[in-house]
């Protein structure tokens, strides 16, 4: 058997995912009761960031630490890759000290690049088209808080951006129906949508798709890379602030998740992310055990093979 990547929701298959966020709530309790485990003792997980981060790198490291192992943070500017050395033989030569490897970075195919010319396992810490590792904590977060998201409604408020993308990834991964309320000009990627099929639609209206909905999110109007776009991008995206009120209109039950930065005033009212239905900051903190769960089954599988 080959080595596994996480580049995408859809390297693994639903059961797999299930497995996954279960892992995750358990390594959350034994992490809350006190409990050490080191299964990946000794083992080192390489971090290459293109972009800036505070969560993905936080629980990565910390991830790797608890787990017993250790990660190294590489930005482009101090290594060779901001000075050319090509993506395929940094992939081959990481392969060779590391157990696991983290890419943030712009362009998808960089990942894939990577991944084919390397021997240990690759994770998609956010591409330009897709945020999976956010996604394990989202639906680790929902599954705490009300269950199953199987045959329940999700609405997406806001920019079609990569976590959209990865919305529509999740739901076919997790089988929930999915509700888009973005501007024209601002859909996801067509090849998602496509992907989604009758799982999901692009409803304009934020007020409509909210109607039912038992999970609310959005994102940042402009995402990294998109700074110089901000003016426009603020005048489109205007009638999609997510509100108390826009709430009010989902499900009784609705829970609102926002894998943040968040700017208030923006995407979310001031006052939504002290919002008792607004579980932000668990999802924050939810990172770190998903993650660890997907570590741990990455790093141990490479190892088995
Ligand atoms: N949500 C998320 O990925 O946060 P960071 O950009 O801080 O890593
Ligand atoms: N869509 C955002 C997500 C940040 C975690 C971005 O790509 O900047």
């Amino acid at each position: 058997m080959s080595v596994r990547h996480f580049l995408s929701l859809t390297d693994f298959s639903p059961q797999e995912l299930v497995a996954l966020i279960r892992r995750g709530i358990e390594l959350k309790d034994l992490r809350n009761k006190g409990v050490l485990l080191e299964p990946l003792k000794n083992r080192v997980l390489g971090m290459i960031f293109e972009k800036a981060s505070t969560r993905t790198r936080l629980s990565f490291e910390a991830g790797m630490i608890q787990l017993g192992g250790q990660a190294i943070f590489l930005s482009p500017r101090d290594t060779q890759l901001g000075r050319g050395e090509p993506i395929s033989d940094t992939a081959i030569v990481m392969s060779r000290m590391l157990d696991a490897v983290m890419i943030r970075t712009y362009a998808h195919s960089t990942l894939t690049d990577f991944a084919a010319h390397s021997t240990v396992p690759v994770i998609n810490g956010l591409s330009d088209d897709l945020h999976p590792c956010q996604l394990l904590a989202d639906m680790q977060t929902f599954r705490e808080a009300r269950g199953n998201i199987a045959g329940k409604t999700v609405a997406w408020i806001g920019d079609g951006n990569n976590m959209c993308n990865t919305y529509l990834e999740a739901a076919v991964q997790f089988d929930f129906q999915l509700n888009i309320a973005c501007p024209e000009g601002y859909e996801p990627k067509a090849e998602f949508l496509a992907l989604a099929g009758d799982r999901a639609r692009i409803i304009r209206d934020p007020l409509e798709a909210v109607r039912g909905a038992h999970l609310v999110s959005t994102d940042v109007w402009a995402s990294m890379g998109q700074e110089e776009e901000m003016a426009i991008r603020q005048k489109a995206f205007a009638p999609y602030q997510v509100t108390r009120e826009l709430l009010d209109a989902a499900d009784p039950s609705v829970i609102f998740l926002h894998c943040l930065p968040a700017h208030r005033g923006e995407e979310i009212s001031h006052d939504l992310l002290d919002d008792p239905r607004s579980l932000a900051w668990d999802q924050a903190e939810n990172r770190l055990h998903a993650q660890k769960a997907l570590l741990e089954l990455l790093v141990e599988h490479a190892h088995r093979v």
